[in-house]
């Protein structure tokens, strides 16, 4: 994706799009500089093995394997589940269905049987339940059911243990895994006071993200037992996802899980500021009980053609995501202070109000 902006650094961005955007530390530079390397192929890059152990012991897990994306982790997972033909049940609006290309079809040959999602993020559990193909010549087999933690389309919430426990049990006593996409995992753990084991436990396998609020410059992490690592390492290479020096980009990870965590809260905290605000300009619907982590979603129902808000709000230096039918995502992350929230709010009024009272109706 190419864009406008003035990479140089002239231009102070208030940059709400995602917590993607965020560059590394100083201290993950200096890992990156001074990484331990050797072949991740032949399991010889010692970065990357410490990388993968810490992450399956923090999630639980026996074993963990590093990838290069979110996208990679969840593709190489499906097709570490399914054979070709077997059906991934997944939400509507989940990330796998709207934003990683399609990849479980056209690569793997795997049809996702798609649920409405609530919003709360959950999938229905008797929705699941029907969705779950008996043994039948006719039907496809239900490979692996799919959850998001926190749930990105829905705002950010956070799906609660019980629930995905319900999920499951109900997913295990019919002999089907449960594939977590836990791109920030660690956010939800955050909200909910649990560690990421306690949520991790919840699914076979488990994909989270380095490269968001954590802030590290590449990767993602799947996790689950031994055997199922080893499938999801063939997958990756299938993938063209197999790293030779990636200590490289493993060593801010490990920065990452070291240093980043604890301080995910504040963001919380200034995407609750946010959402406060949002919530008392007119012409902007926002459903304040959702904003559980570091994702703000609301509608903007001003007169104004929704497409020209967003650019006005850049032409302000607030950045933001188009979600479409009115939609705007705003996320925090570690180069967002308290002051660049009351910035960012100052602009959204002051867009707010042109919306409402544009040229024409003031002559
Ligand atoms: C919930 C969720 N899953 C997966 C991904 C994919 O991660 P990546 O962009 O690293 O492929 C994202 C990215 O935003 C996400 O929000």
């Amino acid at each position: 994706m190419t864009n406008d902006l003035d990479v140089d650094g002239a231009t102070e961005w208030i940059d709400l799009r995602s917590d993607t955007v965020t560059r590394p530390t100083p201290e993950m530079r200096a890992a990156m500089a001074d990484a331990l390397v050797g072949d991740d192929q032949y399991g010889e890059d010692p970065t990357v093995n410490r990388l993968e152990r810490l992450a399956a012991d923090l999630l639980g897990k026996e074993a963990a394997v590093y990838v290069s994306s979110g996208t990679m982790g969840n593709l190489s997972a499906l097709l570490a589940h399914c054979g070709r033909g077997d059906e991934a049940i997944v939400g509507d609006e989940s990330h796998i269905l709207w934003f990683e290309s399609g990849g479980a079809s056209t690569l793997g040959g795997i049809p996702v049987f798609q649920l409405r999602t609530d919003r709360w993020g959950r999938l229905d559990l008797e929705d699941i339940e029907h969705a779950i193909r008996a043994h039948r010549p006719g039907y496809p087999r239900t490979g692996v059911v799919c959850l998001e933690n926190t749930h990105n389309r829905c705002g950010g919430v956070v799906l609660d243990i019980e629930y995905m426990r319900a999920v499951r049990e109900l997913a295990h006593d019919r002999g089907v895994p449960v594939h977590l996409d836990g791109a920030r995992i660690f956010n939800a753990a955050a909200f909910l006071k649990v560690s990421p084991a306690t949520i991790a436990a919840e699914a076979d396998s488990v994909q989270f993200c380095l490269s968001k609020g954590l802030a590290a410059p590449v990767g993602s992490v799947v996790a689950g037992t031994e055997a199922f690592i080893e499938r999801v390492r063939s997958q990756r290479k299938v993938l063209g996802g197999a790293m030779r020096q990636a200590g490289v980009i493993a060593a801010p990870g490990l920065v990452a899980l070291r240093m980043m965590i604890d301080r995910l809260p504040e963001d919380h905290r200034r995407a609750r500021i946010l959402a406060t605000g949002l919530a008392t300009m007119p012409g902007l619907a926002i459903d304040t009980e959702l904003v559980q982590s570091n994702i703000v979603v609301f509608k903007h129902e001003g007169a104004r053609d929704h497409t020209a808000f967003i650019a006005d709000l850049k032409s302000r230096g607030l950045l933001v995501s188009n979600y479409g039918l009115r939609g705007v995502r705003m996320v925090t992350h570690y180069e967002i202070d308290d002051a660049a929230i009351e910035r960012a709010l100052e602009i959204v009024a002051a867009a707010v109000i042109e919306t409402r009272e544009p040229a024409h109706v003031l002559v």
